[in-house]
């Protein structure tokens, strides 16, 4: 099979080398050149630790990993390879009407034959699915971090999907080694809205999930919820116009600049103390 990644970030990184590890040609793009930068080795890294946790005894499985692997710096040559794929895959910011502009524009210019797959965590897929032009094809596919080393992936169809695109999801997922699971189309899904299966503690794993893409999150889901629960906690705010992403920026809920050894870091710096703190921050 042939897949289009739009989106080379943590996730989208992640899904390109589970896809070209399993033998799958991968088209990317990204509109930030940084984030371009360095998704090969990075991908190659994956499918190392990919092979120690699943015991794949090939010794050309980073090779090949390497040579499936397109990364595109122009949009239009991402397009026009994107046309000749099986699945465009959606792996950008957590931005409901960022994600909607990005798939009016691009997925309309797709054969009708391509499914649209987007890894969103929260976002509603009805909404993302008419944005796309193409409901009927459109699923989630809700990878969990790091996706080559993560069995659980959440499907979740809108009204419209049809029930042979959820059976392909479904099968192209299983022969990965994947676990896909039916989720329901409410905020955060299930995962996210019921914390099932984190390996690691809610600090680390938000440090691994990053601040930026954690506020997101938060902020879609309180929006399509009004649950005052789930309102975006100020700490969050701050790490953010702090730098404090997690491993990335080297400090989160935790020191990082030794990564094998994360510290938990002294928070106070960030805590609301006064109402005027509280406003200052959201601002
Ligand atoms: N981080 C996690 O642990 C995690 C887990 C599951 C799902 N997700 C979901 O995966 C998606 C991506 O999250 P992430 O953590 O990889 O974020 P990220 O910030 O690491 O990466 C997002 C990438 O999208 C790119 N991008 C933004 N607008 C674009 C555009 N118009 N065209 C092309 N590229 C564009 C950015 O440059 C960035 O590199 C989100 O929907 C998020 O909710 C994240």
């Amino acid at each position: 099979m042939k897949f289009a990644i739009m989106g080379t970030g943590v996730m989208g990184r992640g899904w390109i080398a589970q896809c070209a590890m399993c033998g799958h040609e991968v088209h990317a793009y990204d509109s930030s050149a940084g984030a371009l930068t360095g998704v090969v080795d990075a991908c190659v890294g994956f499918a190392g630790k990919a092979a120690k946790k699943f015991k794949i005894e090939d010794p050309q499985l980073a090779s090949k990993t390497k040579g499936n692997i397109h990364v595109h710096t122009k949009l239009e040559d991402f397009v026009a390879a994107a046309k000749g794929c099986d699945v465009f895959f959606e792996v950008i910011f957590e931005d409901l009407e960022l994600k909607c502009s990005v798939l009016r524009e691009l997925v309309p210019q797709l054969p009708d034959n391509v499914y649209f797959w987007s890894n969103t965590s929260s976002l509603n897929i009805d909404v993302l699915g008419e944005a796309s032009g193409r409901p009927k094809k459109a699923i989630v596919c809700h990878g969990m971090n790091p996706v080559p080393l993560m069995v659980g992936v959440e499907l979740v169809p809108c009204v419209k999907t049809s029930p042979e695109t959820v059976e392909h999801a479904r099968k192209t997922l299983q022969e990965r080694k994947k676990l896909p699971f039916v989720a329901p189309n409410s905020p955060g899904f299930g995962v996210n809205h019921t914390s099932l299966g984190h390996p690691q503690g809610t600090f680390k794993l938000s440090d691994f999930v990053s601040s930026p893409t954690m506020l997101r999150v938060a902020l879609e889901m309180y929006q399509a919820s009004s649950d005052p629960r789930l309102y975006p906690p100020a700490i969050l705010v701050r790490m953010v116009k702090d730098g404090a992403f997690g491993p990335a920026t080297g400090k989160g809920f935790y020191d990082w600049s030794d990564p094998r050894n994360p510290k938990p870091r002294d928070m106070s710096e960030y805590r609301v103390k006064t109402a005027e703190d509280l406003t200052g921050a959201l601002k």
